[in-house]
């Protein structure tokens, strides 16, 4: 019997859960197997060393989880000493910054500061979005990391009690890039800080890759439709007859996941695009699809819903949407709603209520940007994202959302920075940009 076994059992247990399956110094699993407890699953709790004695082996097992846990099959294991994982985190890491208007570049930088609501994410991938580009030259924030769309794994949350998600877990999600009120956190760095329920848990089947296109897209879908136009939350009662709903822009990568949600809404999306994307949208839901360019366009879809239609999403927001959208929307009226400030002179009917969503505002953090993009922080977003990112994460884990077509391109900074440019000059089509960070 080794000296440790003399003396009551040593734990150090770094949270309640961890306790809940430890029992008298055995560890215990339905099939008695130490293998149901794989490396990732005690890193999860904060383990990462171990002290073991095997009763039946009648070893001692000692070092990095590993060495003891999958090698052994034994039944019963006294728990000498469980450490706390401490995942290394560097006082310093480099970020894409705002050096002045329009222009950005790595930068040597501290590592944000956690909040006790936040997790810190090693970030592996980041994905482009043309918002990401355009604030820089609308309202650039000097000494800001910008990006927003990431995924990675949680090397530290601001809290000891935080339970989910835990150390070791594959993340995605967004966040307020080119902040000037946090010039310290943007996605487009080694690490980000993010509110935890914030996030989402990438589940198994789904790349890094996939996953870090998923932020922005789905949390603004939940801000525009559900919040902003009010649309009955996938999963409530759906509508008996078809409730059209217009997405203008339907191969966006909005477009895309906001297609594939009004389905589980129970409503019926249409959809603008070029004739090349028709297939694209029919495949994610869309009932039917009509072509931009097309001078009847309005026309088209007023007629296809027979006058029915009554909320448009306007994913472009140009003169030339506003109108379609406009034309489209029956002679009831109803409500208009663009991703971006719309020109007010295509307001050209009262019976329509436009509106616009910035999906910023989901942080609860003000906007201090220039306007007409400053906004006051608001509660109530912050409430709706939250629970909206908890329906959202179900879908993800049942696989039926897909993402946005993606292209993996080559690691580098300055790589990021030609393919914001190529966003900005809208020479990218219908896939979104996809960058390696570590
Ligand atoms: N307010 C917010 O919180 C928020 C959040 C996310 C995005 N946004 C804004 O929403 C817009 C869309 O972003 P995204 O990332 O979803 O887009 P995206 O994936 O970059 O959109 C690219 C697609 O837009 C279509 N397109 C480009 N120019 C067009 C035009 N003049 N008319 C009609 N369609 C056109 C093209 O579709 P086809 O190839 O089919 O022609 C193209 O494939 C951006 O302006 C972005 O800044 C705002």
């Amino acid at each position: 019997m080794p000296p440790e076994m003399k003396h009551k059992p040593q734990y150090s247990v770094p949270d309640g859960d961890l306790n809940s399956e430890i029992s008298a110094g055995y560890l215990k699993s339905p099939s008695d197997e130490i293998s149901e407890f794989p490396e990732t699953w005690w890193l999860r709790r904060g383990v990462s060393r171990i002290r073991v004695y095997d009763i039946n082996l009648l070893r001692l097992f000692t070092g990095p989880l590993d060495t003891p846990l999958t090698s052994q099959r034994s039944s019963s294991f006294h728990i000498l000493s469980l450490s706390p994982a401490t995942m290394t985190t560097p006082a310093r890491h480099t970020a894409l910054k705002v050096l002045q208007s329009g222009k950005i570049g790595p930068v040597s930088s501290r590592i944000p500061d956690l909040r006790p609501d936040e997790v810190l994410v090693h970030v592996r991938y980041v994905a482009l979005n043309p918002f990401d580009a355009k604030s820089v030259d609308l309202s650039p924030s000097v000494g800001a990391t910008v990006g927003c769309d990431f995924s990675g794994d949680v090397v530290a949350t601001g809290s000891p009690t935080m339970l989910k998600p835990r150390i070791g877990d594959r993340v995605s999600g967004c966040v307020f890039g080119n902040n000037p009120d946090r010039l310290d956190n943007g996605a487009f760095a080694e690490y980000v800080a993010i509110p935890a329920e914030l996030l989402f848990v990438i589940p198994k089947e789904l790349s890094y890759e996939a996953a870090a296109t998923l932020g922005v897209g789905l949390a603004t879908v939940g801000m525009a439709l559900y919040l902003s136009l009010g649309l009955p939350l996938p999963g409530s009662s759906s509508p008996t007859n078809p409730s059209y709903v217009l997405v203008y822009g339907g191969s966006t990568a909005t477009g895309t996941l906001a297609i594939q949600m009004l389905r589980r809404s129970g409503l019926t999306p249409i959809a603008t695009c070029s004739p090349h994307n028709f297939a694209l949208v029919k495949s994610l839901g869309a009932t039917a699809a009509f072509d931009y360019k097309s001078p009847t366009c309005g026309a088209q879809i007023r007629e296809f819903t027979n006058g029915t239609l009554a909320y448009a999403l306007d994913c472009i927001t140009d003169t030339h949407s506003m109108a379609i959208c406009y034309e489209g929307i029956g002679p009831t009226g109803g409500k208009y709603l663009s991703l971006d400030p719309f020109p007010i002179r295509g307001h050209t009917r009262r019976s329509v209520k436009p509106n616009w969503v910035l999906s910023l505002t989901m942080y609860n953090q003000p906007i201090n940007w220039k306007r007409p993009f400053k906004r006051d922080a608001r509660p109530k977003d912050r409430e709706f994202a939250a629970r909206w990112f908890q329906i959202a994460q179900e879908f993800l884990d049942s696989g039926v959302i897909q993402s946005h077509p993606y292209q993996v391109r080559e690691a580098g900074w300055e790589n990021m920075q030609c393919g914001l440019d190529s966003l900005l000059k809208g020479e990218v089509s219908g896939v979104k940009l996809v960058y390696p960070i570590s």
